[in-house]
């Protein structure tokens, strides 16, 4: 039920802290340590390679898992747009395990995958939204998001509960495999539970940032290095998907190989910062796009913040700050569509489940 929220994007933006904190309860024993089902544990033991297949915000999710699972747990892992995996297969190793990504359980990209994989016997493994849903029924194992029901066509609180859960998965798997980390997951989400709020709080000054940024706007960038990379794949899905200006997430470096050319006076640049060791690069890529007359709205984190930024993020975990600063992007695409008078929960063109290939 929408309650007093004018829209279910707004209330499922809103939702998201009591998202977090019900992954932090149902992802933790009794001594408080990472829980999940031991046949899960062991699919995760025995792969030599995880091949993630996803479509649209669920595969940004994947491919911020795929760094959580290398970087902490040492297991390579690919990800994949399921609409093309079905074709474009890749070489795979001796032991995969699939991990399948999608908030409805239902889409016919991602099913098409699964059923080809299955017949060819491998492992595979659901992190779904829906329990009961085609994907967790067909695949052998099943992760369950919490995110509660998700009505808005832009997808929101399943993308933070996405990454949150991938996150919880190559912890428990980093554990097993005797992988030391001296990070105490759950406490550090619980911290991001907390910047997520502040940011939410702050939704009037973001309203103002899509005024001075995009209220006249037909194409725009987001820029971002590393893990800001992703979520600006995220923030740029996300404003075409609602608001209907033209938008494209890229990697900063690749600015000067061809992009750089379509800056005009005023065009709007969003830069994410929240990552230390590339801050000086994104930056400097800000820079360059200001010089041809871009209108660039950084957003950087705490700690990283320089005087002219719009927004500024607490500071997290660097390896948790998507689930932190996408909030600002969601938040900013649904001004961008409310401004435009659309309708901000059902875009014109979209369902919420694409049920066909
Ligand atoms: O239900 P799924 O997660 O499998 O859906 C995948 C995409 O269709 C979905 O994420 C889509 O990109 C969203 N509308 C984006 O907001």
């Amino acid at each position: 039920e929408l309650g007093t929220y004018p829209h279910y994007m707004i209330k499922e933006i809103n939702e998201q802290p009591q998202v977090m904190r019900k992954i932090i309860k149902e992802y933790q024993d009794d001594n408080g340590d990472l829980k999940i089902d031991k046949n899960i544990i062991k699919q995760l033991n025995e792969a030599d390679r995880l091949y993630i297949i996803a479509a649209g915000t669920s595969y940004h999710a994947g491919l911020i898992g795929k760094e959580y699972f290398e970087k902490w747990a040492g297991v390579p892992t690919e990800v994949h747009v399921a609409s093309e995996f079905v074709y474009n297969t890749p070489l795979l190793s001796e032991n995969p395990l699939f991990i399948f990504i999608s908030q409805s359980g239902e889409t016919a990209d991602s099913r098409a995958v699964l059923v080809d994989i299955k017949e060819k016997g491998y492992k595979s493994l659901t992190i779904t939204n829906v329990p009961g849903s085609t994907l967790s029924r067909e695949a052998d194992e099943t992760l369950i998001l919490h995110a509660g029901p998700e009505i808005a066509v832009a997808s929101t609180k399943a993308y933070v509960a996405q990454i949150a859960v991938l996150a919880i998965t190559a912890a428990v798997t980093a554990r097993e495999l005797n992988k030391v980390s001296d990070m105490n997951l759950m406490s550090e989400l619980a911290k991001v539970t907390t910047a997520i709020t502040s940011v939410i709080e702050d939704a009037d000054k973001i309203e103002e940032i899509v005024k001075s940024y995009l209220e006249t706007a037909r194409n725009t960038f987001f820029i971002g290095r590393a893990m800001d990379y992703y979520v600006g794949l995220e923030g740029a899905l996300k404003l075409k998907e609602i608001s209907y200006i033209q938008a494209e997430g890229f990697a900063g470096g690749e600015l000067k190989h061809g992009t750089i050319a379509l800056i005009e006076e005023g065009t709007p640049v969003f830069a994410l910062s929240t990552q230390e060791k590339v801050d000086l690069n994104i930056r400097s890529n800000a820079q360059e796009v200001k010089a041809r007359g871009a209108n660039v709205c950084v957003v950087a984190m705490e700690g990283l913040e320089q005087e002219g930024d719009a927004y500024v993020i607490p500071r997290v975990d660097d390896m948790l700050t998507p689930l932190v600063s996408v909030v600002v992007y969601q938040l900013i695409s649904y001004y961008a569509a409310l401004h435009r008078g659309n309708d901000v929960d059902k875009p014109r063109n979209l369902a919420k489940s694409v049920t066909v290939e």
